[in-house]
This record gives structure tokens, C-alpha cells and sequence, in this order.
């Protein structure tokens, strides 16, 4: 009886002193979120890689002010075995220094990172949005990097425009037919008129390359990775194929919701359906998310409204969609990952992480000020 306490003592010492080392037993939606070494963690506009039984968190480094939205430093990593507590594994791709000419020089504008892993190459793979230094937004460029270990260092293999010379296969015979504007007419950065495709933007840029500004990549069952992106000066979602090595494009892409002007998409998978949740286009300022359902990622997708129910809902709880992860031991439950941006100090920038549940045939999410899984 006395060895049988003694033991059961440890155990429960164990996990006392398990619990003890661990900061968070839950979420608390934009609160300041510490890491191990007790700072605000900084990988905004980020995404999940599950590996080797580990979560490792990629997303942009920001520093202070509004300078700080600019990639002064690079992409930052973070891994945990729970999602609730964190660890810094610091900086996975970092700019290159101011001067050097390199397309992610410091200063240039890096957002939206994501990681998969190739099974085929054994390569972590990351895509980023790209504006090269000084272009403002007019790049709307797509970076690649990899690296033989998750945490990194990542070296930077290429960025640019997306699949030219290639039509979208959906692009209908009236948009390949019909002229693209005189460059007086065509848009130069300000508003776009009621429908886009008046423009043809796609046209336009056909020789060029597609434009790409906020992004998510996606690994489908067959090992299949997409890209979906923010194109045609965001007025059409594209969504296009990877190669096989996850590097580049295979020239397969569709475009959606065109003249919608979607932002900020994240996809998952849920009883064979794939779903999308993305934000309007409203810069910084939060708006209403919008959320839509295909039984094939290269389309058709249905629009299903905003997933979010509660008070707030029309500012998506003050955040913007930057990810969605299947919560773990929860075969019907994901986590809805947003970013409450503070461009005024972009390092101040907060999580809003919450609990995304289907209804039917539509997914919604409900605010809480914690939760846990
Ligand atoms: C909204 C996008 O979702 C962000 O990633 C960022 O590009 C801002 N616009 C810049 O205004």
C-alpha cells in the first residue's frame, strides 16, 4: 500500500510540476501571448506546419512603429507540442542587408509566410507574399525558400510573377477575346470600376505573369500543394497548382470570385469538401469575413456568407483570417487563426485564435474571451 502511494505521489508531483512549466492552459483571443523567453510572440500573418509530432508557427517578424510592417528582420518561427505554449525558434528566413540588391533586402515588404513539407524531396518549402523594396504594393511578387530542417536557415530560391503566358483554365473565350484598355483607361492604382473584368486584368497581365499579394498554401490527401492568392490587383482570388518539388508553379489555375476582392484566404478540408474563409479589401482596417465551399479545390466555389455570429461579427471580431488548423482531437473542430493588425505599431499586432465548428453545411465561429480545446 505504501509503494502503491508513493508512486501515485509522483505521479501526481510529475504532473504538478508538467503544469508548472507550462504558462497557458487556454486561449485568450488578443490578449498579449508570451513566449518561453517571456516576449510578445511576433510571426504575424502566419500559418501552422505540423511536423514530427511537433506545431511549428511561421509568420512575419514586425518591429515597432509603423515602419515595423516592413520586413526589417524576416520570418520568425515558433514551435509547441500543446498550441498553447510556445517556443522561440527564432528567425527562419532573415532579410538580406540594406544595400545588397537582393529581392527580400531588408526594408522590402514580406508577408503572409507558410511552410509545407515535401515528402517527395524532404524539403520544408515556404511561399511568401513579395513586394521588393521601394515598388509600395505594385510588385504583388511571390517568394520561394527552402531548407533541409524545419526551423530553418531558409535560403531564397526565386520570386516573381505568377504562370506567364498561361490562361487560367477557366478563363471564359470573352475575356480571352476581348481587348485590354488603353493604359489611359486601365487602372493605375485607384479604385477599380463595379466589375474588373472590364479591365482584363488577367489579360493584361497574361506575359507578364499573374500578380499575387495575399496568400495560403494548401497540401491536399494525394500530396497535391496549392497556392491561393490575392490577384488581378485583388479583385479575383487565383488558385493555382504547385510542381512537384513545391518550388514553382505547374502552369494549372483557376480564377475565383472574380471581382469580389478577396483577401487574406485560408483553406482546410472537411469531409471531403474544401472550404475557404477570406476577408473584403479594406487595407489594415478589419471587415467582414466571407467564407465558401467547392467539392474540388480548382473550383466550383459557392459563396457561404460570413462565418462569424456574434457581436463584432462585421469587423470578423477585429481580426483578419490567416490560417485554419484542425484542432487536434476534435475530428469536427478547427482553429481559426486571424491577426488583429496595429499598423501604428505593427509589433503590437494580437492573435485572435477561436474555435471554428460546422453547422450543416456551413462553418461559423463564436467569440470567446477563453477557451480551451
Ligand atoms: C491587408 C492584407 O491582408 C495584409 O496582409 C496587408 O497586405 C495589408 N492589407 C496592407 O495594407
Amino acid at each position: 500500500y505504501m509503494w502503491k502511494t508513493f508512486c501515485l505521489s509522483l505521479l501526481v508531483a510529475g504532473l504538478f510540476s508538467c503544469q508548472e512549466g507550462k504558462r497557458y492552459q487556454s486561449f485568450k483571443p488578443g490578449e498579449i501571448w508570451l513566449d518561453n523567453t517571456e516576449v510578445h510572440i511576433n510571426a504575424h500573418g502566419g500559418g501552422i506546419l505540423y511536423d514530427g509530432g511537433r506545431y511549428y508557427w511561421f509568420g512575419e517578424h514586425k518591429t515597432e512603429g509603423e515602419a515595423g510592417n516592413r520586413a526589417n528582420v524576416g520570418v520568425h518561427c515558433y514551435s509547441s507540442d500543446d498550441l498553447y505554449n510556445w517556443i522561440d525558434e527564432g528567425i527562419a528566413l532573415a532579410v538580406e542587408p540594406e544595400g545588397s540588391g537582393s529581392p527580400i533586402e531588408k526594408g522590402c515588404i514580406l508577408e503572409r509566410p507558410k511552410v509545407i513539407h515535401n515528402a517527395k524531396t524532404g524539403k520544408y518549402v515556404m511561399w511568401f507574399h513579395l513586394e521588393p523594396k521601394g515598388m509600395g504594393y505594385r510588385g504583388a511578387q511571390s517568394g520561394v525558400a527552402v531548407s533541409d530542417r524545419v526551423t530553418g536557415p531558409y535560403r531564397f530560391l526565386h520570386a516573381g510573377r505568377i504562370n506567364a503566358g498561361k490562361w487560367a483554365e477557366n478563363a471564359s473565350d470573352e475575356l480571352k477575346n476581348a481587348p485590354v484598355p488603353a493604359l489611359e483607361d486601365a487602372y493605375s492604382g485607384g479604385s477599380l470600376p463595379g466589375h474588373p473584368d472590364s479591365l482584363n486584368i488577367h489579360k493584361r497581365d497574361l506575359e507578364g505573369g499573374q500578380m499575387a499579394r495575399d496568400m495560403n498554401l494548401f497540401v491536399d490527401d494525394d500530396g497535391k500543394a496549392y497556392h491561393i492568392y490575392a490577384s488581378e490587383e485583388n479583385s479575383t482570388l487565383q488558385i493555382a497548382q504547385l510542381n512537384d518539388d513545391y518550388t514553382d508553379h505547374n502552369g494549372v489555375y483557376v480564377r475565383c470570385f472574380a471581382g469580389r476582392f478577396m483577401e487574406a484566404p485560408a483553406m482546410f478540408k472537411h469531409n471531403g469538401k474544401y472550404y475557404l474563409m477570406m476577408s473584403g479589401c479594406t487595407g489594415w482596417a478589419p471587415n467582414a469575413a466571407r467564407s465558401a465551399v467547392a467539392d474540388s479545390i480548382l473550383g466550383e466555389w459557392k459563396e457561404l456568407g460570413n462565418p462569424c455570429m456574434d457581436a463584432d461579427s462585421a469587423t470578423t471580431y477585429h481580426s483578419q483570417s490567416t490560417y485554419i488548423l484542425p484542432m487536434p482531437g476534435h475530428p469536427d473542430k478547427f482553429i481559426y487563426m486571424g491577426d488583429r493588425w496595429t499598423p501604428e505599431n505593427a509589433i503590437d499586432g494580437r492573435y485572435i485564435w477561436l474555435p471554428l465548428e460546422f453547422e450543416g453545411e456551413r462553418f461559423v465561429i463564436h467569440w470567446q474571451d477563453e477557451w480551451k480545446m
